[in-house]
């Protein structure tokens, strides 16, 4: 097992501050006292593991990730649970997923108990700044950088950085009872193609979706709808979050499908969670394919009452409209719908302690 030396910082942010911050919380602005880092160099393995006092780090310009971008990261919250203690969630499809990343961009793997410790003595150190109120949480970051000194790109980076910082946030879209989203239907760009890195959190994918993001907030939207690279036809997901659909009229069992993964999708934890949690509600989940056609016209017929996005940022986001180049349509009435608010409970409720842990995600 990796050990981790602890460096208590020196400067830890007053309480009085602190509990100001924890109040309104944001999302990944202000962050605790300490970070992690661990060191892997060739022939040496991982190494020089620390819990140290968040800090600058110092890399030369000529460091490989800022010119090759290879970088991955996960995304993932500490609860307040109803108990007083605090846990995190599902931290071991963290793990795994962080390795599929880093496999795809060439990186060396983590040893998956390594990645959960890491989390955990994060949390431990600094477990006064896990707010209470339910929507809120400690949102935590880990990443990994190349760290080599130099711009050969004839072979992956002889050296990495792995790092895990931690932020008090509410979710992505605010606290409480959410507000519909409006969403962007991207045409003129796209996220991920067959055979590339639509499947790994890797930086660049959320980089190179920046442009499709300003073209969204000049069209009033608020988030991206990615559509399949080819023909700009088939649903994919959001970028920092999947999607859900749901079927059904008021007296008949609704039914939730979410876009199966092709390969140039995220394979989101919440995403996954839902599909094993929703059946439990009288809710069949399923993995299946949609057009943006489609979507426009199950919604038109009522067919198609509710879509939601969901990830661990944005917790579950209903979207209440839908805008195109030459489209705009509701989804219903443009409102949350009572499929998406009771999914949205039941998972909290799980996260926070509230409900039985069914499943072994409480970590
Ligand atoms: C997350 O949900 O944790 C993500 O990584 C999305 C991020 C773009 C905020």
């Amino acid at each position: 097992m990796i050990e981790f030396e602890v460096h208590p910082s020196e400067s830890p942010m007053p309480a009085p501050d602190r509990e100001a911050v924890l109040s309104a919380p944001g999302f990944g602005q202000v962050f605790t006292d300490h970070m992690v880092t661990l060191r892997w160099s060739e022939g040496r393995g991982w190494h020089d593991g620390r819990v140290e006092q968040y800090g600058t780090l110092a890399l030369y310009p000529a460091t490989s990730v800022f010119h090759y971008g290879q970088a991955c990261f996960e995304g993932m919250k500490a609860y307040r649970q109803e108990s007083g203690g605090v846990a995190l969630f599902r931290p071991w499809a963290n793990a795994a997923r962080f390795n599929q990343s880093a496999r795809r961009m060439a990186m060396p793997p983590l040893p998956e108990e390594t990645f959960v410790r890491a989390l955990e003595l994060l949390v431990t150190q600094d477990s006064d700044w896990v707010p209470d109120e339910i929507g809120t949480s400690l949102y935590l970051r880990p990443f990994m950088v190349a760290t080599q000194h130099g711009l050969g790109f004839t072979h992956p980076s002889d050296s990495y950085l792995f790092c895990v910082i931690a932020s008090p946030a509410t979710a992505y879209f605010g606290g409480g009872t959410p507000r519909a989203l409006t969403v962007w239907l991207s045409e003129d760009y796209s996220r991920a193609a067959p055979g590339g890195t639509g499947a790994a959190k890797a930086a660049g994918n959320y980089g190179g979706a920046f442009a499709a993001s300003l073209q969204a907030s000049a069209r009033g939207c608020d988030q991206v709808v990615w559509l399949d690279s080819a023909r700009h036809e088939w649903v994919e997901e959001m970028g920092g979050m999947n999607l859900c659909f749901v079927y059904g009229r008021s007296g008949s069992s609704p039914q939730l499908m979410t876009p199966a993964l092709t390969g140039t999708l995220l394979p989101g934890i919440t995403r996954d969670s839902l599909l094993t949690l929703a059946p439990l509600f009288d809710i069949a989940a399923e993995e299946g394919q949609i057009t943006a056609e489609q979507w426009r016209d199950e919604c038109e017929a009522g067919v198609l009452t509710e879509t939601f996005a969901c990830g661990t940022a944005a917790v579950i986001a209903p979207v209440g409209r839908v805008r195109g180049a030459s489209d705009d349509w509701l989804v219903g009435d443009g409102q949350p719908g009572p499929v998406t608010r009771r999914l949205r409970d039941e998972l909290l409720g799980i996260q926070y302690g509230l409900r039985p842990d069914l499943f072994g995600w409480v970590h």
